[in-house]
């Protein structure tokens, strides 16, 4: 397809440069808010031209040279990965999963703003994080008025575009135009005291447009790539996390059963990684009919339910496919088209949004302590991992929110279930329901004491139960009060002692 298919737009046409000049357009120190959501839709070239010119700064003694980078959540290795490499990135937000960043940042040669995905956009409005000088945004397309045909990822695109100075953007010929049409861009957020409710009821309701605007005025250049996104295989489900699945399964259809679901549940949201994989890969072979999605992200496992028909409507923010369940989204798009919708991420993830349509979240964690507060960022209470992403938007406002983790890890030396958490993401206010392949604890309604009984009971691994019953039979002879009884001595010790001896 000749360029001018793809930029329809004369005069961004005229703006056509190489990723290398379009790099020395961004000014050192600046904060830049790139595209990109789970290795999704983010820019390829011109973020590789970047690390270059930083890291040649840096060889010419301009050690100091780096830029903040913003975006909608982690990206791939031509981002994160060239940027961090070459030690250009002063602070990070709000999100990241990329190894050289989080090496950085554990080091502490890396700022990381770790923040609740649906929060960006509003707090770059509010003014709350600085200026935002130059955007770099991918996009599939260009069209005769200059409106633009977003990529794989919306994330915070529309957010960057209306409020950098400057834009650059990034054609992939790569990405398909047939994406176009599979996008919902809501214009109508405002700043309080102004806001209005959003108008959306259902997951598959539409209330925007299908293209990104941008003043052509802004465009300082436009870079062209033919690159596909970058994401890995997922793992095929392990035994662990079929268990989870088989559980949650078992407990949605209880529900059911007992009239707090309907049959068709309630609007689906899956967190990232290979447990959560696993559980879409387990509700593919399960009973229920008819399903709908209102998530983030939309790995492999939506896209096989989908096509069983077992999942009627998706609502997400990016498509984040392995490069298999990418072709074949790419063959048959029309078919995906009818049934998915992308949207910005302050709409995806919406806590009004979440709230009114009575989500079902089921996130991943690091570890949950006896009374149901819950750890997905951190580990040992000082290193980050990846960071909370959307997890507090879905659990606080959800219907049920659900967090699952293998009762151990690192070969059974470590415990997933522990008397204190060592940082705390989610409190136990936000957790309704913990399970691992052990079982599932249902929390809702019950009392501290009464929790910690179940979740050890239901969910830790044997090798640790007795460890964490006495634990709980001690404090509640020697903690000084009996609602949430703690030993503040020994209530991070677990912690302190894998530290010391590589066993909790
Ligand atoms: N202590 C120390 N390390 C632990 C641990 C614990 N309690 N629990 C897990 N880990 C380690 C694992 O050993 C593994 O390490 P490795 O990479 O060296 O093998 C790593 O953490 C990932 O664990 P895994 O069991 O493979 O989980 P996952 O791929 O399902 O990811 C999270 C789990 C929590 C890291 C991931 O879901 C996440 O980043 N969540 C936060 C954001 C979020 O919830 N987003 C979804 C909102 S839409």
């Amino acid at each position: 397809m000749p360029l001018a298919a793809r930029i329809q737009n004369a005069a961004l046409l005229a703006k056509v440069m190489t990723a290398e000049q379009a790099a020395e357009l961004i000014p050192v120190g600046a904060n830049v808010g790139m595209s990109g959501f789970t290795g999704a839709g983010y820019p390829k070239a011109v973020p590789q031209a970047l690390a270059a010119r930083l890291a040649a700064l840096h060889a010419s003694g301009q050690t100091d040279a780096r830029i903040g980078l913003w975006t909608g959540a982690s990206t791939a290795p031509e981002l994160d990965g060239a940027l961090a490499k070459a030690q250009g990135i002063e602070m990070r937000l709000p999100y990241q999963s990329d190894p050289t960043c989080r090496k950085l940042i554990n080091a502490g040669q890396m700022l990381y703003t770790d923040m609740h995905l649906s929060h960006v956009a509003q707090a770059a409005w509010f003014g709350f994080l600085g200026k935002l000088d130059v955007a770099v945004v991918e996009v599939v397309g260009i069209l005769p008025d200059g409106r633009l045909i977003p990529s794989t990822s919306v994330g915070n695109n529309k957010t960057w575009l209306d409020q950098a100075d400057k834009v650059i953007l990034e054609v992939n010929l790569h990405q398909d135009p047939a994406l176009e049409g599979m996008h919902d861009i809501y214009y109508g957020t405002q700043l309080p005291p102004h806001r209005l409710p959003i108008p959306l009821v259902k997951a598959s309701d539409r209330i925007g447009q299908t293209h990104l605007q941008c003043d052509p005025a802004k465009v300082i250049a436009v870079a062209v790539t033919d690159h596909a996104d970058r994401n890995a295989a997922f793992d095929p489900p392990s035994e662990v996390s079929s268990q989870i699945a088989g559980h949650i399964i078992d407990f949605l259809q209880h529900e059911v059963k007992s009239g707090r679901l309907p049959k068709e549940l309630l609007p689906l949201q899956s967190g990232v990684g290979n447990v959560a994989n696993a559980v879409l890969a387990g509700l593919n072979q399960g009973p229920f009919e008819n399903l709908t999605a209102y998530t983030e992200v939309l790995q492999d496992g939506m896209l096989d339910m989908l096509r069983s028909g077992k999942l009627a409507f998706a609502s997400a923010t990016a498509l984040s496919l392995s490069p298999d369940a990418a072709a074949e989204f790419k063959g048959n798009i029309d078919f995906y088209r009818e049934r998915i919708v992308l949207r910005s991420q302050e709409i995806s993830n919406h806590p009004e949004l979440v709230r009114r349509l009575g989500v079902i979240a089921m996130n991943a964690m690091i570890e949950a302590d006896i009374y149901g507060n819950v750890n997905s960022t951190h580990i040992m209470g000082s290193s980050i991992m990846n960071g909370i992403g959307g997890s507090g938007d879905f659990a606080r406002n959800a219907y049920l929110s659900i967090f699952m983790t293998p009762s151990v890890a690192k070969d059974g030396q470590i415990s997933c279930i522990v008397p204190m958490v060592s940082h705390h993401d989610h409190t136990e206010h936000d957790v309704q329901v913990i399970v691992s392949e052990q079982g599932l604890a249902d929390l809702r309604g019950l009392a501290p004491t009464q929790r910690a009984q179940l979740i050890v009971e239901r969910c830790a691994h044997p090798s640790f139960r007795p460890q964490l019953l006495d634990y709980m039979a001690r404090a509640r002879h020697s903690a000084a009060g009996l609602h949430t009884p703690h030993m503040l001595d020994e209530a991070l010790s677990w912690h302190s002692r894998y530290l010391k001896t590589g066993r909790m």
